[in-house]
């Protein structure tokens, strides 16, 4: 199971109290209950009601200063582009674009996102096995830093499209290093038999076509082995074979002078034990350290997952054997991540009431008419009833991105508490919103 495949499963899940201690933007207040930063939630769940994400700008802050920090303390200083894909919201991106971040994109409307949120081109990455013609003529006409070509027949695409507009694509290939990540299989990228990236030993010869071919200057390489991973080793393991590629390339002659490393650090979700930036940057370091490249680097969940959470209130609790069910009107259309990666996240009562009381074992599942629809299975949780509210913790990557209105259930509102104070970003979408683009063919109106 993803959260718990690298870390011990037989130790018992942290406690409510544990949970908290452990996030430097939750406490708990006796009175006004959960806060984050400072802001009751209850408080946002009140005038907003639930489902109802909430993120900490302080949190995207101060994760980003603490990466930044700590990759210019082992001297490489790469460029930090915001994998969009965790969490795209303007705000989010506004505000990491002002700590000075650029985006990793990986399709078109992902790279709208970014401009629209006054990212410049410049500092934009685009990813991604299947771009498109349009997407590719769009990342051209924005001037985007770079875009990461993942096949043979991507190069050949790119360069066309480029010679038509009478643009050169600044590109690097993406590397399949065939590195296990070792973490959940949906979220492994970087084996062979995995759709992404170029097998190493096709590098230097595609990589001596793309300098060859009109419209195309190859800059580097990049790669991504998998997500959430919390050890050095496949890091390490995928950093080195970069190293001896861009060696085998100027051996030939060939000119590289950046390396993208990819996102993929891990968070604690389950008490879990992680790498840390630092980590991270000393292995880039060194293996790649030496090299004189740019280093890139396309952090997601490390960014983001900490920064948000997804209030929930308790629709009611079914008693039932062997445990009962506390069914909540969050769903696996809000929150997908449980259902479709069985991933493990922190659920904290809002009231200091309720979560000093000693826990029992149940089940927290939505309303959603399937039994994947569970965020929990035998979660020891002080004991919920109709009406108690809970957060959902590290909701803020692949959360509300990953949202679907399944089940005619409208998008959660969002909000973002900043210094303090908190503010709608989204309201929650209107039940008529749902169908308001949906034509109905006037022959069928006709009928009776
Ligand atoms: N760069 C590329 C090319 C990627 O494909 C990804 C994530 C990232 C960067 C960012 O990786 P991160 O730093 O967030 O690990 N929905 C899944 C995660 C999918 C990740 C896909 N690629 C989940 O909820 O766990």
């Amino acid at each position: 199971m993803m959260d718990m495949h690298v870390t011990d499963t037989d130790r018992p899940d942290p406690s409510v109290m544990e949970l908290i201690a452990a996030r430097p933007s939750l406490s708990m207040h006796a009175m006004d209950g959960l806060l984050l930063d400072d802001v009751p939630l209850n408080a946002i769940a009140d005038a907003q009601g639930t489902p109802c994400w909430v993120y900490s700008a302080g949190t995207f802050r101060r994760r980003y200063r603490l990466l930044r920090d700590a990759l210019a303390e082992a001297g490489i200083a790469p460029h930090i582009h915001f994998a969009v894909k965790a969490n795209d919201h303007l705000a989010v991106l506004r505000l990491l674009g002002n700590e000075g971040a650029g985006a990793d994109v990986v399709s078109g409307g992902e790279l709208s996102r970014a401009r629209a949120a006054g990212i410049p081109g410049e500092r934009i990455v685009f990813s991604g096995v299947g771009k498109t013609a349009a997407e590719l003529t769009l990342a051209l006409s924005e001037g985007i830093a770079q875009i990461n070509v993942e096949s043979a027949e991507e190069l050949e695409m790119l360069s066309a499209i480029a010679c038509g507009m009478g643009r050169t694509a600044r590109i690097a290939l993406r590397v399949n290093p065939d590195v296990d990540a070792g973490t959940h299989p949906k979220i492994t990228t970087g084996l062979a038999d995995n759709k992404f990236g170029i097998q190493a030993g096709d590098v230097p010869a595609l990589y001596a076509r793309a300098a060859s071919l009109p419209g195309i200057e190859p800059v580097g390489l990049a790669m991504h082995i998998g997500s959430q991973i919390n050890v050095m080793t496949p890091f390490l393991a995928a950093f080195r074979r970069m190293a001896i590629l861009v060696q085998a390339l100027r051996d030939q002659g060939l000119t590289v002078r950046l390396v993208d490393c990819g996102g993929g650090l891990g968070i604690d979700y389950r008490g879990d034990v992680t790498s840390t930036p630092a980590a991270l940057a000393g292995a880039m370091k060194a293996e790649l350290g030496g090299l004189d490249v740019q280093l890139v680097l396309e952090p997601g969940r490390w960014l983001a997952g900490p920064a948000g959470v997804l209030l929930s209130s308790v629709v009611l609790v079914k008693q039932s054997r062997p445990r009962p069910f506390v069914v909540l009107d969050a769903a696996m259309n809000d929150l997908l991540r449980p259902s479709l990666y069985e991933a493990w996240h922190g659920i904290v009562p809002l009231s200091a009431v309720e979560a000093a009381h000693m826990p029992i074992d149940c089940d927290v599942v939505g309303p959603v008419c399937e039994t994947g629809d569970t965020f929990a299975r035998s979660r020891s949780l002080p004991p919920l009833q109709g009406g108690s509210r809970v957060a959902i913790l590290e909701a803020g990557a692949y959360g509300a991105v990953m949202s679907s209105t399944y089940n005619a259930r409208p998008l959660a509102a969002q909000v973002l508490v900043d210094d303090g104070h908190w503010a709608v970003i989204r309201p929650r979408q209107t039940v008529d919103a749902l169908w308001r683009d949906e034509v109905i063919p006037p022959h069928l109106t006709r009928q009776g």
